[in-house]
Protein backbone atom coordinates (compact mmCIF):
# COMPACT_ATOMS: atom_id res chain seq x y z
CA UNK A 1 0.00 0.00 0.00
CA UNK A 2 1.27 3.27 -1.02
CA UNK A 3 2.25 5.40 2.63
CA UNK A 4 -0.43 8.23 3.55
CA UNK A 5 1.61 11.46 2.67
CA UNK A 6 0.24 14.62 4.92
CA UNK A 7 1.25 18.40 4.07
CA UNK A 8 0.70 21.64 6.10
CA UNK A 9 0.95 24.54 4.21
CA UNK A 10 4.49 26.34 4.48
CA UNK A 11 4.22 29.65 6.72
CA UNK A 12 5.32 32.67 5.68
CA UNK A 13 8.27 34.14 7.85
CA UNK A 14 6.99 37.51 8.25
CA UNK A 15 5.74 37.15 11.90
CA UNK A 16 6.05 34.65 14.39
CA UNK A 17 4.08 31.76 14.38
CA UNK A 18 0.26 31.76 16.14
CA UNK A 19 -2.23 29.87 17.53
CA UNK A 20 -3.81 29.99 13.46
CA UNK A 21 -0.50 28.19 12.14
CA UNK A 22 -0.44 25.76 15.39
CA UNK A 23 -3.85 24.61 14.54
CA UNK A 24 -3.22 23.43 10.76
CA UNK A 25 0.19 21.89 12.06
CA UNK A 26 -1.32 20.24 15.00
CA UNK A 27 -4.32 18.71 12.69
CA UNK A 28 -1.72 17.31 10.43
CA UNK A 29 -0.04 15.52 13.43
CA UNK A 30 -3.14 14.13 14.61
CA UNK A 31 -3.90 12.60 11.42
CA UNK A 32 -0.41 11.40 11.00
CA UNK A 33 -0.59 9.73 14.40
CA UNK A 34 -4.19 7.87 13.85
CA UNK A 35 -2.40 6.46 10.73
CA UNK A 36 1.02 5.08 12.16
CA UNK A 37 -1.22 4.02 14.96
CA UNK A 38 -3.32 2.12 12.32
CA UNK A 39 0.03 0.19 11.08
CA UNK A 40 0.46 2.54 8.23
CA UNK A 41 3.84 4.01 6.68
CA UNK A 42 3.28 7.95 6.70
CA UNK A 43 5.01 11.05 5.92
CA UNK A 44 4.66 14.65 6.96
CA UNK A 45 6.27 17.58 5.80
CA UNK A 46 5.34 21.32 7.07
CA UNK A 47 7.79 24.29 5.97
CA UNK A 48 8.19 27.98 5.22
CA UNK A 49 7.71 29.72 2.70
CA UNK A 50 10.19 32.88 2.51
CA UNK A 51 9.87 35.08 -0.45
CA UNK A 52 8.11 37.55 -1.71
CA UNK A 53 7.52 41.04 -1.64
CA UNK A 54 5.58 40.62 2.10
CA UNK A 55 8.90 39.03 3.22
CA UNK A 56 11.49 41.28 1.57
CA UNK A 57 9.48 44.55 3.17
CA UNK A 58 9.80 43.41 6.68
CA UNK A 59 13.15 42.95 6.94
CA UNK A 60 14.03 45.73 5.44
CA UNK A 61 11.95 47.52 7.92
CA UNK A 62 14.00 45.28 10.69
CA UNK A 63 16.91 47.05 9.09
CA UNK A 64 17.94 42.86 8.48
CA UNK A 65 18.42 40.50 5.45
CA UNK A 66 15.66 39.34 4.27
CA UNK A 67 17.72 36.12 4.45
CA UNK A 68 18.94 36.56 7.88
CA UNK A 69 15.24 37.61 8.26
CA UNK A 70 13.76 34.17 7.33
CA UNK A 71 16.41 32.02 8.90
CA UNK A 72 15.62 33.54 12.25
CA UNK A 73 11.48 33.14 12.07
CA UNK A 74 11.47 29.68 10.15
CA UNK A 75 13.93 28.67 12.98
CA UNK A 76 10.98 29.86 15.44
CA UNK A 77 8.32 27.61 13.33
CA UNK A 78 10.62 25.00 13.55
CA UNK A 79 11.12 25.14 17.03
CA UNK A 80 7.40 25.53 17.88
CA UNK A 81 6.43 22.18 15.81
CA UNK A 82 9.31 20.92 18.50
CA UNK A 83 7.40 22.09 21.58
CA UNK A 84 4.20 21.19 20.02
CA UNK A 85 5.79 17.47 19.98
CA UNK A 86 4.69 17.52 15.65
CA UNK A 87 6.39 14.64 14.76
CA UNK A 88 7.27 15.62 10.89
CA UNK A 89 9.18 14.05 9.01
CA UNK A 90 10.56 16.93 6.43
CA UNK A 91 10.73 20.96 7.03
CA UNK A 92 11.28 22.27 3.78
CA UNK A 93 12.54 26.11 3.42
CA UNK A 94 12.08 27.46 -0.24
CA UNK A 95 15.28 29.48 -0.33
CA UNK A 96 16.88 25.91 0.34
CA UNK A 97 18.74 25.33 -2.90
CA UNK A 98 16.60 21.65 -3.14
CA UNK A 99 13.47 23.75 -4.05
CA UNK A 100 14.69 27.06 -5.54
CA UNK A 101 16.13 23.96 -8.73
CA UNK A 102 12.71 22.45 -8.37
CA UNK A 103 11.11 26.14 -9.26
CA UNK A 104 13.34 27.28 -11.88
CA UNK A 105 13.30 23.75 -13.73
CA UNK A 106 9.53 23.80 -13.79
CA UNK A 107 9.37 27.12 -14.93
CA UNK A 108 11.80 26.23 -17.76
CA UNK A 109 9.96 23.29 -18.31
CA UNK A 110 6.57 25.00 -18.94
CA UNK A 111 7.88 27.93 -20.77
CA UNK A 112 9.27 25.82 -23.30
CA UNK A 113 5.91 23.41 -23.37
CA UNK A 114 4.47 27.22 -23.88
CA UNK A 115 2.25 27.03 -20.68
CA UNK A 116 4.20 29.93 -19.23
CA UNK A 117 4.44 32.86 -22.05
CA UNK A 118 5.46 36.40 -21.59
CA UNK A 119 3.46 39.49 -21.57
CA UNK A 120 2.66 42.28 -19.53
CA UNK A 121 0.84 42.91 -16.42
CA UNK A 122 -1.73 45.45 -15.18
CA UNK A 123 -3.78 45.45 -12.01
CA UNK A 124 -3.22 45.37 -8.54
CA UNK A 125 -2.12 43.42 -5.64
CA UNK A 126 -2.29 42.76 -2.52
CA UNK A 127 1.03 42.28 -0.47
CA UNK A 128 -0.43 41.10 2.36
CA UNK A 129 -2.01 37.82 0.74
CA UNK A 130 0.40 38.39 -2.12
CA UNK A 131 -2.77 38.06 -4.28
CA UNK A 132 -3.48 39.57 -7.74
CA UNK A 133 -6.54 41.55 -8.63
CA UNK A 134 -7.53 42.21 -12.43
CA UNK A 135 -9.61 45.32 -13.01
CA UNK A 136 -12.61 42.73 -14.08
CA UNK A 137 -12.37 41.04 -10.27
CA UNK A 138 -12.33 44.62 -8.48
CA UNK A 139 -14.90 46.83 -10.38
CA UNK A 140 -14.74 50.05 -8.54
CA UNK A 141 -12.88 48.73 -5.10
CA UNK A 142 -9.70 49.12 -4.60
CA UNK A 143 -9.20 46.67 -1.40
CA UNK A 144 -8.33 43.25 -1.04
CA UNK A 145 -11.50 41.09 -2.18
CA UNK A 146 -9.89 37.62 0.02
CA UNK A 147 -12.06 37.12 2.95
CA UNK A 148 -10.72 38.33 5.77
CA UNK A 149 -8.28 40.45 4.67
CA UNK A 150 -9.66 43.97 2.98
CA UNK A 151 -5.98 45.87 2.53
CA UNK A 152 -5.82 48.54 0.31
CA UNK A 153 -3.98 47.46 -2.90
CA UNK A 154 -0.67 48.48 -4.49
CA UNK A 155 -1.07 49.14 -8.28
CA UNK A 156 1.55 47.19 -10.81
CA UNK A 157 2.26 47.48 -14.05
CA UNK A 158 4.95 45.43 -15.65
CA UNK A 159 6.48 42.98 -17.88
CA UNK A 160 5.55 39.41 -16.64
CA UNK A 161 5.23 35.78 -17.75
CA UNK A 162 1.63 34.14 -17.79
CA UNK A 163 0.81 31.12 -16.89
CA UNK A 164 -1.52 29.61 -18.96
CA UNK A 165 -4.47 28.87 -16.33
CA UNK A 166 -7.74 29.13 -18.53
CA UNK A 167 -6.57 26.46 -20.38
CA UNK A 168 -7.37 23.94 -17.38
CA UNK A 169 -11.26 24.97 -16.92
CA UNK A 170 -12.44 22.20 -18.38
CA UNK A 171 -10.04 19.36 -17.38
CA UNK A 172 -10.36 20.95 -13.39
CA UNK A 173 -13.94 20.47 -13.56
CA UNK A 174 -14.15 16.91 -15.16
CA UNK A 175 -11.61 16.37 -11.77
CA UNK A 176 -13.98 17.00 -9.02
CA UNK A 177 -17.07 15.67 -10.77
CA UNK A 178 -14.84 12.38 -10.99
CA UNK A 179 -13.26 12.64 -7.86
CA UNK A 180 -15.69 14.36 -5.07
CA UNK A 181 -13.12 13.73 -2.40
CA UNK A 182 -10.55 15.83 -3.98
CA UNK A 183 -12.44 19.43 -2.46
CA UNK A 184 -13.42 18.91 1.11
CA UNK A 185 -15.16 19.18 3.09
CA UNK A 186 -17.77 19.14 0.72
CA UNK A 187 -19.68 22.78 2.34
CA UNK A 188 -16.26 24.50 1.17
CA UNK A 189 -16.30 23.07 -2.90
CA UNK A 190 -18.90 25.46 -4.14
CA UNK A 191 -17.13 28.46 -3.36
CA UNK A 192 -14.58 26.85 -5.83
CA UNK A 193 -16.25 25.36 -8.40
CA UNK A 194 -18.24 28.26 -9.16
CA UNK A 195 -15.11 30.55 -9.35
CA UNK A 196 -13.83 27.63 -12.08
CA UNK A 197 -17.29 27.94 -13.84
CA UNK A 198 -17.18 31.81 -13.68
CA UNK A 199 -13.62 31.08 -16.14
CA UNK A 200 -10.40 30.79 -15.61
CA UNK A 201 -7.92 33.83 -16.70
CA UNK A 202 -4.16 33.06 -17.19
CA UNK A 203 -2.29 34.27 -14.13
CA UNK A 204 0.82 36.47 -13.76
CA UNK A 205 3.70 34.42 -12.28
CA UNK A 206 6.63 36.37 -12.40
CA UNK A 207 7.58 40.09 -11.16
CA UNK A 208 10.33 42.27 -12.50
CA UNK A 209 9.93 44.22 -9.11
CA UNK A 210 10.73 41.90 -6.18
CA UNK A 211 13.98 40.95 -6.07
CA UNK A 212 13.74 38.96 -3.11
CA UNK A 213 12.58 35.38 -5.38
CA UNK A 214 13.36 32.80 -7.08
CA UNK A 215 14.95 34.12 -10.39
CA UNK A 216 13.28 32.98 -13.64
CA UNK A 217 16.37 31.13 -15.21
CA UNK A 218 16.34 32.12 -18.63
CA UNK A 219 15.65 36.15 -17.87
CA UNK A 220 16.96 36.85 -14.58
CA UNK A 221 15.65 40.30 -14.78
CA UNK A 222 12.48 38.61 -13.42
CA UNK A 223 11.88 36.34 -9.92
CA UNK A 224 8.78 33.50 -9.44
CA UNK A 225 5.46 34.63 -8.09
CA UNK A 226 5.75 33.68 -4.70
CA UNK A 227 2.75 31.43 -4.80
CA UNK A 228 3.73 29.80 -7.90
CA UNK A 229 7.28 28.69 -5.79
CA UNK A 230 5.51 28.22 -3.12
CA UNK A 231 3.07 25.12 -4.38
CA UNK A 232 5.57 23.51 -5.88
CA UNK A 233 7.27 22.64 -2.15
CA UNK A 234 4.97 19.42 -1.68
CA UNK A 235 7.09 17.86 -4.77
CA UNK A 236 10.07 19.32 -4.29
CA UNK A 237 10.56 18.23 -1.07
CA UNK A 238 10.70 14.40 -2.70
CA UNK A 239 13.56 15.56 -4.96
CA UNK A 240 11.05 16.18 -8.00
CA UNK A 241 12.76 17.64 -11.14
CA UNK A 242 10.85 17.21 -14.35
CA UNK A 243 12.07 15.90 -17.02
CA UNK A 244 14.09 13.66 -14.71
CA UNK A 245 13.68 9.82 -13.47
CA UNK A 246 11.82 10.49 -10.27
CA UNK A 247 13.52 10.05 -6.81
CA UNK A 248 12.58 7.03 -4.71
CA UNK A 249 11.07 9.07 -2.37
CA UNK A 250 8.82 10.98 -5.40
CA UNK A 251 7.45 7.47 -6.45
CA UNK A 252 6.93 6.54 -3.23
CA UNK A 253 5.17 9.23 -1.11
CA UNK A 254 3.20 11.08 -4.18
CA UNK A 255 0.60 11.77 -4.79
CA UNK A 256 -0.14 13.40 -1.64
CA UNK A 257 -2.65 11.87 0.50
CA UNK A 258 -4.24 15.07 1.89
CA UNK A 259 -3.21 19.07 1.53
CA UNK A 260 -4.42 20.64 4.42
CA UNK A 261 -5.13 24.54 4.26
CA UNK A 262 -6.82 27.15 5.82
CA UNK A 263 -9.80 28.54 4.01
CA UNK A 264 -8.14 31.58 2.55
CA UNK A 265 -5.89 29.56 0.42
CA UNK A 266 -8.28 27.20 -0.73
CA UNK A 267 -8.28 27.98 -4.41
CA UNK A 268 -4.68 28.38 -4.35
CA UNK A 269 -4.49 24.24 -3.80
CA UNK A 270 -7.57 23.45 -5.47
CA UNK A 271 -7.52 25.27 -8.56
CA UNK A 272 -3.72 26.72 -9.59
CA UNK A 273 -2.15 23.91 -7.89
CA UNK A 274 -4.10 20.95 -9.61
CA UNK A 275 -3.35 22.95 -13.14
CA UNK A 276 0.30 23.28 -12.61
CA UNK A 277 0.23 19.31 -12.05
CA UNK A 278 -1.82 18.72 -14.96
CA UNK A 279 0.69 20.35 -16.84
CA UNK A 280 3.39 18.74 -15.43
CA UNK A 281 1.57 15.16 -16.17
CA UNK A 282 2.15 14.45 -12.81
CA UNK A 283 -1.02 12.57 -10.29
CA UNK A 284 -2.91 15.15 -8.38
CA UNK A 285 -3.29 14.79 -4.39
CA UNK A 286 -6.18 12.82 -3.53
CA UNK A 287 -7.55 15.68 -1.44
CA UNK A 288 -7.01 19.20 -0.30
CA UNK A 289 -9.15 19.96 2.78
CA UNK A 290 -9.46 23.53 3.83
CA UNK A 291 -10.06 24.39 7.55
CA UNK A 292 -11.66 26.88 9.13
CA UNK A 293 -10.03 30.56 10.99
CA UNK A 294 -9.61 31.29 14.59
CA UNK A 295 -10.96 34.71 15.93
CA UNK A 296 -9.20 35.62 19.18
CA UNK A 297 -11.68 37.03 21.19
CA UNK A 298 -14.15 37.48 18.61
CA UNK A 299 -11.74 39.41 17.10
CA UNK A 300 -9.78 38.77 13.65
CA UNK A 301 -6.22 38.42 15.08
CA UNK A 302 -3.95 41.44 13.64
CA UNK A 303 -0.61 43.24 14.48
CA UNK A 304 -2.92 46.21 14.77
CA UNK A 305 -4.54 44.50 17.71
CA UNK A 306 -1.85 42.65 18.76
CA UNK A 307 -4.21 40.07 19.70
CA UNK A 308 -2.20 37.14 18.13
CA UNK A 309 -2.34 33.78 20.61
CA UNK A 310 1.21 32.54 21.31
CA UNK A 311 0.75 28.55 21.90
CA UNK A 312 3.00 28.40 24.41
CA UNK A 313 1.77 30.93 26.72
CA UNK A 314 -1.26 28.51 26.69
CA UNK A 315 0.86 25.37 27.57
CA UNK A 316 2.88 27.34 29.95
CA UNK A 317 -0.73 27.42 31.92
CA UNK A 318 -2.41 24.00 30.97
CA UNK A 319 0.39 22.13 29.64
CA UNK A 320 0.42 20.67 25.90
CA UNK A 321 -2.02 18.08 25.66
CA UNK A 322 -4.96 20.53 26.90
CA UNK A 323 -3.65 22.65 24.42
CA UNK A 324 -4.13 19.83 21.81
CA UNK A 325 -7.55 18.67 22.51
CA UNK A 326 -9.47 22.02 23.15
CA UNK A 327 -8.53 23.05 19.89
CA UNK A 328 -10.00 20.28 18.24
CA UNK A 329 -12.79 20.12 20.68
CA UNK A 330 -14.00 23.71 20.47
CA UNK A 331 -15.46 23.24 16.74
CA UNK A 332 -15.57 21.09 13.98
CA UNK A 333 -12.55 20.84 11.80
CA UNK A 334 -13.41 22.73 8.53
CA UNK A 335 -15.98 25.44 10.39
CA UNK A 336 -14.96 28.93 12.07
CA UNK A 337 -14.55 29.05 15.76
CA UNK A 338 -13.39 31.63 18.15
CA UNK A 339 -10.90 31.47 20.99
CA UNK A 340 -11.52 32.66 24.25
CA UNK A 341 -9.37 32.57 27.72
CA UNK A 342 -12.34 31.80 29.29
CA UNK A 343 -13.85 28.95 27.30
CA UNK A 344 -10.51 27.36 26.94
CA UNK A 345 -9.88 27.45 30.86
CA UNK A 346 -13.79 25.76 31.28
CA UNK A 347 -13.05 23.57 28.96
CA UNK A 348 -10.17 22.54 30.89
CA UNK A 349 -12.03 22.36 34.05
CA UNK A 350 -14.73 20.64 32.92
CA UNK A 351 -13.55 17.79 29.97
CA UNK A 352 -10.16 17.48 31.57
CA UNK A 353 -10.28 18.09 35.28
CA UNK A 354 -13.30 17.06 36.12
CA UNK A 355 -14.49 14.23 33.52
CA UNK A 356 -11.34 12.29 31.91
CA UNK A 357 -9.38 13.04 34.79
CA UNK A 358 -11.30 12.27 38.08
CA UNK A 359 -12.41 9.44 36.45
CA UNK A 360 -9.04 7.90 35.86
CA UNK A 361 -7.90 8.99 38.96
CA UNK A 362 -10.90 7.59 40.97
CA UNK A 363 -10.94 4.69 39.41
CA UNK A 364 -7.48 3.80 40.04
CA UNK A 365 -7.92 4.70 43.68
CA UNK A 366 -10.61 2.71 44.39
CA UNK A 367 -8.85 -0.71 42.61
CA UNK A 368 -5.91 0.26 44.80
CA UNK A 369 -7.67 0.64 47.88
CA UNK A 370 -10.56 -1.73 47.30
CA UNK A 371 -8.79 -4.26 45.16
CA UNK A 372 -5.12 -4.20 46.52
CA UNK A 373 -4.34 -2.71 42.67
CA UNK A 374 -4.89 -6.27 41.05
CA UNK A 375 -7.17 -6.84 38.05
CA UNK A 376 -8.48 -10.56 37.65
CA UNK A 377 -5.18 -12.90 37.53
CA UNK A 378 -7.47 -14.57 34.21
CA UNK A 379 -8.85 -12.04 31.70
CA UNK A 380 -12.75 -12.76 31.21
CA UNK A 381 -13.65 -15.21 27.84
CA UNK A 382 -16.30 -12.22 27.25
CA UNK A 383 -15.98 -8.40 28.02
CA UNK A 384 -18.70 -7.19 30.35
CA UNK A 385 -21.71 -4.54 29.55
CA UNK A 386 -19.13 -0.94 29.27
CA UNK A 387 -16.15 -2.40 27.71
CA UNK A 388 -18.64 -4.25 25.19
CA UNK A 389 -19.86 -0.38 24.26
CA UNK A 390 -16.35 1.04 24.08
CA UNK A 391 -15.58 -1.43 21.63
CA UNK A 392 -18.26 -1.45 19.77
CA UNK A 393 -17.83 2.96 19.61
CA UNK A 394 -14.11 2.14 18.21
CA UNK A 395 -15.60 1.87 14.99
CA UNK A 396 -17.41 5.14 14.46
CA UNK A 397 -14.59 7.14 15.99
CA UNK A 398 -12.20 5.29 13.33
CA UNK A 399 -14.43 6.55 10.55
CA UNK A 400 -14.69 10.11 12.14
CA UNK A 401 -10.65 10.28 12.19
CA UNK A 402 -10.33 8.89 8.91
CA UNK A 403 -12.42 11.97 7.43
CA UNK A 404 -10.37 14.39 9.80
CA UNK A 405 -13.82 14.61 11.67
CA UNK A 406 -11.62 14.89 15.02
CA UNK A 407 -14.43 16.83 16.37
CA UNK A 408 -16.86 14.18 15.90
CA UNK A 409 -14.30 11.36 17.14
CA UNK A 410 -13.60 13.65 20.44
CA UNK A 411 -17.42 13.96 20.83
CA UNK A 412 -17.83 10.11 20.83
CA UNK A 413 -14.69 9.47 23.29
CA UNK A 414 -16.39 11.87 25.53
CA UNK A 415 -19.41 10.21 25.39
CA UNK A 416 -17.82 6.92 26.47
CA UNK A 417 -15.87 8.77 28.96
CA UNK A 418 -19.07 10.56 30.96
CA UNK A 419 -20.88 7.30 30.20
CA UNK A 420 -18.41 5.57 32.95
CA UNK A 421 -18.15 8.47 35.11
CA UNK A 422 -22.15 8.13 35.25
CA UNK A 423 -21.76 4.39 35.72
CA UNK A 424 -19.70 4.53 38.88
CA UNK A 425 -21.88 6.79 40.23
CA UNK A 426 -24.88 4.66 39.86
CA UNK A 427 -23.03 1.70 41.28
CA UNK A 428 -21.18 3.34 44.24
CA UNK A 429 -18.73 0.80 44.58
CA UNK A 430 -17.51 3.20 48.37
CA UNK A 431 -21.02 1.24 49.46
CA UNK A 432 -21.25 -2.01 47.64
CA UNK A 433 -17.87 -2.73 48.55
CA UNK A 434 -18.87 -4.46 52.54
CA UNK A 435 -22.42 -5.88 50.62
CA UNK A 436 -20.92 -7.60 47.09
CA UNK A 437 -17.34 -6.79 46.54
CA UNK A 438 -17.82 -9.54 43.75
CA UNK A 439 -19.94 -6.86 42.18
CA UNK A 440 -17.58 -3.98 42.55
CA UNK A 441 -14.55 -6.00 41.21
CA UNK A 442 -16.86 -6.29 38.06
CA UNK A 443 -17.80 -2.78 37.86
CA UNK A 444 -13.93 -1.58 38.62
CA UNK A 445 -12.81 -3.93 36.34
CA UNK A 446 -15.08 -3.24 33.61
CA UNK A 447 -14.08 0.49 33.69
CA UNK A 448 -10.67 -0.25 33.50
CA UNK A 449 -10.90 -2.18 30.26
CA UNK A 450 -12.79 0.93 29.03
CA UNK A 451 -10.01 3.16 29.68
CA UNK A 452 -7.89 1.21 28.27
CA UNK A 453 -9.60 1.91 25.19
CA UNK A 454 -9.82 5.65 26.02
CA UNK A 455 -6.43 5.82 26.36
CA UNK A 456 -5.56 3.95 22.82
CA UNK A 457 -7.93 6.45 21.03
CA UNK A 458 -6.78 9.43 22.99
CA UNK A 459 -3.11 8.61 21.37
CA UNK A 460 -3.21 10.95 18.56
CA UNK A 461 -4.76 13.63 20.28
CA UNK A 462 -2.81 13.41 23.17
CA UNK A 463 0.14 11.47 23.24
CA UNK A 464 1.59 12.18 26.87
CA UNK A 465 -1.80 11.51 28.78
CA UNK A 466 -2.09 8.80 26.98
CA UNK A 467 0.79 6.82 27.56
CA UNK A 468 0.60 8.12 31.18
CA UNK A 469 -2.71 6.56 31.75
CA UNK A 470 -1.96 3.26 30.04
CA UNK A 471 0.98 2.99 32.59
CA UNK A 472 -1.44 3.66 35.09
CA UNK A 473 -4.05 0.96 33.72
CA UNK A 474 -1.57 -1.66 33.44
CA UNK A 475 -0.98 -1.78 30.08
CA UNK A 476 2.45 -1.86 28.38
CA UNK A 477 1.73 0.76 25.54
CA UNK A 478 0.24 -0.42 22.67
CA UNK A 479 -0.68 1.76 19.92
CA UNK A 480 -3.93 0.58 18.70
CA UNK A 481 -5.67 -1.41 21.00
CA UNK A 482 -8.51 -2.71 18.91
CA UNK A 483 -8.76 -6.37 20.02
CA UNK A 484 -11.02 -7.44 23.09
CA UNK A 485 -8.62 -9.69 24.01
CA UNK A 486 -5.71 -7.27 24.10
CA UNK A 487 -8.14 -4.61 26.07
CA UNK A 488 -8.84 -7.75 28.86
CA UNK A 489 -5.68 -8.55 29.08
CA UNK A 490 -3.57 -5.54 29.07
CA UNK A 491 0.13 -5.77 28.82
CA UNK A 492 2.12 -8.19 30.11
CA UNK A 493 2.98 -6.46 32.90
CA UNK A 494 -0.23 -7.44 33.61
CA UNK A 495 -2.54 -6.59 36.33
CA UNK A 496 -1.13 -3.59 38.63
CA UNK A 497 -2.91 -0.92 38.51
CA UNK A 498 -1.05 2.27 39.85
CA UNK A 499 -2.29 5.59 41.85
CA UNK A 500 -1.03 8.52 40.36
CA UNK A 501 -1.38 12.51 40.47
CA UNK A 502 -4.00 14.02 38.87
CA UNK A 503 -3.77 14.38 35.13
CA UNK A 504 -5.22 17.45 35.07
CA UNK A 505 -5.19 19.00 38.36
CA UNK A 506 -8.37 21.37 38.82
CA UNK A 507 -7.33 25.37 37.83
CA UNK A 508 -8.83 27.79 40.13
CA UNK A 509 -11.44 30.13 38.52
CA UNK A 510 -10.09 33.06 36.27
CA UNK A 511 -9.32 36.34 38.40
CA UNK A 512 -12.29 38.49 38.04
CA UNK A 513 -14.64 35.62 37.22
CA UNK A 514 -13.71 35.31 33.81
N1 LIG B 1 2.65 30.83 2.66
C1 LIG B 1 1.26 30.63 2.43
C2 LIG B 1 0.95 29.19 2.20
C3 LIG B 1 1.68 28.54 1.08
S1 LIG B 1 1.33 26.85 0.94
C4 LIG B 1 2.00 26.39 -0.49
C5 LIG B 1 0.48 31.14 3.62
N2 LIG B 1 1.16 31.21 4.78
S2 LIG B 1 0.58 31.75 6.18
O1 LIG B 1 1.69 31.88 7.08
O2 LIG B 1 -0.23 32.90 5.97
O3 LIG B 1 -0.23 30.55 6.78
C6 LIG B 1 -1.46 30.31 6.36
C7 LIG B 1 -2.04 29.13 7.10
O4 LIG B 1 -1.97 29.28 8.53
C8 LIG B 1 -3.52 29.07 6.81
O5 LIG B 1 -3.80 28.46 5.59
C9 LIG B 1 -4.00 28.30 7.97
O6 LIG B 1 -3.69 26.96 7.73
C10 LIG B 1 -3.18 28.85 9.11
N3 LIG B 1 -3.81 30.01 9.74
C11 LIG B 1 -3.33 31.28 9.80
N4 LIG B 1 -4.19 32.05 10.52
C12 LIG B 1 -5.24 31.29 10.91
C13 LIG B 1 -6.34 31.49 11.76
N5 LIG B 1 -6.62 32.66 12.29
N6 LIG B 1 -7.12 30.41 12.03
C14 LIG B 1 -6.85 29.17 11.55
N7 LIG B 1 -5.81 28.94 10.77
C15 LIG B 1 -5.09 30.01 10.27
O7 LIG B 1 -0.68 31.43 3.46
Amino acid sequence: MKPYYITTPIYYVNAAPHIGHAYTTLAADILNRFRVMRGEKTRLLTGTDEHGSKIEEVARARGVTPKAHADEISGEFRQLWKDLEVRFDDFIRTTEPRHEETVQAVFKALHEKGDIYKGSYRGFYCVSCETYWTLGELGDKRVCQNPDCGKPLREVEEESYFFKLSRFQGPLLEHYKAHPEFLQPQARAPEILRWVEGGLKDISVSRTKVAWGVQVPFDPQHTVYVWFDALLNYVSALGYKPGQPPTKEFSEYWPADVHLVGKEIFRFHAVIWPAMLMTLGLPLPRTVFAHGWWTVEGEKMSKSKGNFIDPRDIIKDYRLDAFRYVLFREMPFGADGNFSRKAFHERYNADLANNLGNLVARTCEMVDKFLAGQLPAKPPAEPPAKTREAIAASQGIYDAMEKLAFYDALTRIWQIISGLNLYIDQEKPWKTISTDPERVKLVLFDVVWSLRLVAGWLTPFMPETSAKMQAQLGVRQFPAPLTAEEVLAGGPSGARIQKAPPLFPRKPPLPGGK
